[in-house]
């Protein structure tokens, strides 16, 4: 058995320098040799330097041919990890990459087959499985103390807008944002999603119609269990990452609040204040990309499968994409309409 892996970050944004950090200070038996992005610049070396990852590149590739690499954390923008996963699985490495694997459902069956055939670990960034309060969530709904489950509301609000040149690139909403939330209805309800009917629409950026995409977008969904869920999403809220989770049983009601600096309240002739939730949703789910890490790093030192699969990947994706072919249409979809790809 291994006792330590060596890992690559492919991607040096928000997310790529997260994972890096994480990996390098709080997950064991890991090493990080490299820290790539093909749009390497000065600040990016300065971050590697600090961090004391020695193989800073402007070349992917050279990570994807050192037989010492392990794995590869793929970080890039969303539209590019189809490419990266062919090419670390015809090189022969683990596999994390964030989500959502594409938004081209043709492009990744051919990424996805690679991976299967090389035989290499495939995880699929979900965080928020990892978060300690939805895994209480689900183990309170599996154990059956708040009786059946019925239906799901989820929230999820952006502080600040992602940047416009990363939304271009991002898939739009559903694929970009709301696609946590359609794991966590597959998560939560152990079923897979019958129909969708999305809605949404441009309130915060004007721009945003050129892309085309929008800013604010809600989501019915029914499950093949019968179960409901209710979704919304919007890029921007002024009083910080607002996501919270609901789920409404025969027996009682199970609720994921948002994480708080502090619980000191303040009452005052003018209004009632109490701290914000953190601005950024980095800052809310750290922890849990901390378990995420250290779970993938495990499954290849205990050569045991990864906890969110390839195929977890791609059934939100379907999800998306019937949410959005939903939103063009101004109807329901039915899952068994969006055909170019099933669970692997
Ligand atoms: N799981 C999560 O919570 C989470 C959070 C944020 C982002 N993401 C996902 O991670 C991905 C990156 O998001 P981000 O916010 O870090 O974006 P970002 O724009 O901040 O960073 C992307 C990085 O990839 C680099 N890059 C782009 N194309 C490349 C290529 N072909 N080869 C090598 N490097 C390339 C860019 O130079 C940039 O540094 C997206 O797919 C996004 O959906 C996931």
């Amino acid at each position: 058995m291994k006792d330590c892996v060596t890992a690559a970050v492919i991607g040096l944004g928000r997310i790529g320098r997260t994972h890096a950090e994480i990996l390098v200070s709080r997950v064991g038996s890991v090493r990080v040799k490299y820290a790539a992005d093909a749009f390497l610049n000065e600040e990016m070396k300065k971050w590697a330097k600090e961090l004391g990852i020695k193989g800073v590149t402007d070349d992917p590739e050279i990570c994807l041919q050192d037989p010492e690499v392990d794995a590869v954390y793929i970080c890039t923008s969303t539209d590019t990890h189809s490419e990266y996963i062919t090419r670390a699985a015809k090189a022969g490495k683990h596999i994390f990459s964030e989500k959502p694997l594409d938004s081209d459902l043709v492009r990744l069956s051919g990424a996805l087959r690679e991976a299967e055939k090389a035989g290499v670990k495939f995880q699929t960034g979900f965080m928020r499985r990892f978060d300690r309060n939805h895994s209480k969530a689900k183990a309170l709904i599996q154990s059956g103390k708040v009786g059946r489950g019925q239906m799901i509301r989820l929230s999820c609000r952006d502080t600040v807008q992602s940047p416009y040149e990363y939304l271009k690139v991002s898939g739009g909403i559903f694929f970009d944002m709301m696609i946590h939330d359609f794991d966590m209805v597959r998560f939560l309800t152990d079923s897979e999603a019958e129909e969708i009917y999305a809605a949404g629409g441009v309130f915060t950026d004007e721009r945003l119609n050129d892309i085309p995409d929008v800013d604010t977008a809600a989501a019915f969904v029914r499950m093949k269990n019968g179960m409901l869920a209710v979704i919304d999403n919007g890029r921007q809220c002024w009083y910080g990452h607002d996501q919270r989770s609901e789920i409404f049983c025969t027996e009682g009601t199970v609720q994921v609040m948002n994480e708080h600096e502090d619980t000191v309240v303040v009452k005052k002739g003018d209004g009632i204040y109490a701290p914000k939730p953190p601005d950024f949703f980095i800052e809310r789910y750290y922890e849990a990309y901390v378990a995420e890490n250290q779970s993938f790093v495990d499954s290849i030192l205990f050569d045991r499968p990864a906890a969110v699969t390839a195929a977890d990947g791609v059934e939100p994706i379907r999800m998306a994409k019937a949410a959005q072919l939903s939103l063009e249409q101004n109807r329901p979809v039915k899952l068994s309409e969006i055909t170019e790809y099933r669970i692997v």
